[in-house]
Formats: structure tokens, sequence, C-alpha cells
């Protein structure tokens, strides 16, 4: 049995320079069931990050709904939205994002000490535990310079799952790698996807890589469409 996770329908976003609108999204629609795989592709400046900033409530969209889980984004208070996506999402970007002055344990542990009521040595255990899953167990003390580009992209995934989100959104997180380091971090998504039943909207440029997600789509002249 699948459950939506996320929902967007009718989504648009328009943004006006100066005098002139530019219609980056006209109408798109998409749903993402628990466990999903889906890879979006798309020309540069095709509207890809625009996409994922309206789908993980990042954006206000000009037209269209986005729920999560059921619930409206455009229903709900700033600081319901931040807490809906807090517990729900994980977000993973081209720049890993990390915080520098940070080790990585804590930069993992980070979303989790956000919120209210968690123990200290809970999240720690559960940021190690994480640091092990993609591989840098024996990195937990490291600062993010002291990493090569893939580990601190691993990094940056065990941070954004330190939340068992549902969703994972990740806007071409192998953007910045070499194909080998890129192919290993797809490697851990999906990988990721298969043990803990997180669903994936991955933005991307490689094709290979796409071929890996099981729906793909084009973003093209405002639109989604199946590949
Ligand atoms: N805040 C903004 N204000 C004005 N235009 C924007 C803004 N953000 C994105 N755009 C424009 O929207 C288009 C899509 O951008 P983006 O979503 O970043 O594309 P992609 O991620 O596919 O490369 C581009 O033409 C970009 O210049
Ligand atoms: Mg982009």
């Amino acid at each position: 049995m699948s459950e939506t996770v996320l929902e967007a329908r009718g989504l648009g976003k328009d943004f006006w320079e100066g005098q002139s609108v530019l219609t980056v999204l006209s109408t798109i629609d998409l749903a993402v069931e628990c466990g999903d795989r889906v890879a979006i592709v798309g020309a540069s400046g095709s509207g890809k990050s625009t996409l994922l900033h309206l789908l993980g409530g990042l954006d206000q969209p000009t037209r269209g709904t986005v729920t999560i889980q059921g619930r409206a984004l455009s229903r709900l208070r700033e600081r319901e939205r931040a807490l809906l996506r807090n517990r729900t999402l994980g977000f993973v970007y081209q720049f890993h994002h990390l915080l520098p002055e940070f080790t990585l344990l804590e930069n993992v542990a980070m979303p989790l000490l956000l919120r209210r009521g968690v123990s200290l040595t809970a999240v720690r255990q559960e940021a190690r535990g994480l640091l092990g899953e993609v591989g840098l167990a024996d990195r937990a003390s490291h600062r993010p310079a002291e990493l090569s580009g893939g580990e601190r992209q691993r990094a940056a995934v065990a941070r954004a799952l330190i939340t068992r989100p549902a969703l994972l959104l990740a806007d071409e997180p192998t953007g910045n790698l070499d194909p080998h380091t890129g192919e290993g971090v797809y490697e851990l998504l999906l990988a990721l996807n298969a043990r803990h039943g997180t669903a994936l909207v991955v933005v991307t440029h490689e094709t290979r890589l796409a071929e890996r997600m099981e729906r793909r789509f084009r973003l093209d002249e405002t639109t989604l469409s199946p590949l």
C-alpha cells in the first residue's frame, strides 16, 4: 500500500523583473509516494532549483499548492511549516553547506539538536550511527575542510537523514563531484532508499544517474513531462 508523502498541484512560479514577468514554472503536478525514486532533469536555468524550493516549502508559489503528508503548506504559519519541514524533509544541495567551524559529528547532529526535548547523548549516538552508514565513522571529529569533496557530500547526506525524513530533496547532489565520486553518492542515496524507504526526488544533469531512478521527468518550457 502506498502513501503520498508530497503532492504538488497546479504549482507555478513567476518572477518579476522590473516591469516584465518571467514565468519559470507554469502548472506542475507531481505526487511522490513513500519510497519513490524520482529524477528531474532539465537544462540549466529551466527552473529545477525553483521547483525543489517550492516542493520543500523554502519559497512560496505564485499559484497552486504543495501538500506534505496531507497538510497544505499554504495553510500553515511559518513556524508550523518549519516544523513540518524539519520532521518530514531532508535537503541535499550541490554545495554541501556544512558549517566549517563544527566537526562532522556536530554538523550531522545539528538538525536534531534544533528539536526540543531530545537528549544530547541520544543525538550524538544517532549522528555516529549515520556517519557509520555513510562510511565516515572514523571522521566524526574532523572538520569539513579536512575531507574530500565526496566525503563532504556524504556527510551532507547523513545530516539530511538524521531526522529520518520521509522524503529527501536533492538538488544536483553530484554536480561538484567527479563521475566516480558522484556515482558513490548515488549508490549511497539508493542504499538509504532501499534500507529506510526514504523517498528521493533528485535533480540531476547526469542521464546515467537519472536512469537509476524509477520515475524520470524533464523540466522544459515551464512544464514537467515524463521521460
Ligand atoms: N529569485 C529570483 N528572482 C528572479 N529570477 C529568478 C530567481 N530565482 C531564479 N530565477 C530565474 O528562474 C530561472 C530558473 O532558475 P533555477 O530554478 O535556478 O534553474 P535551474 O536550477 O534549473 O538551473 C532562471 O532564469 C533564473 O534566472
Ligand atoms: Mg539549480
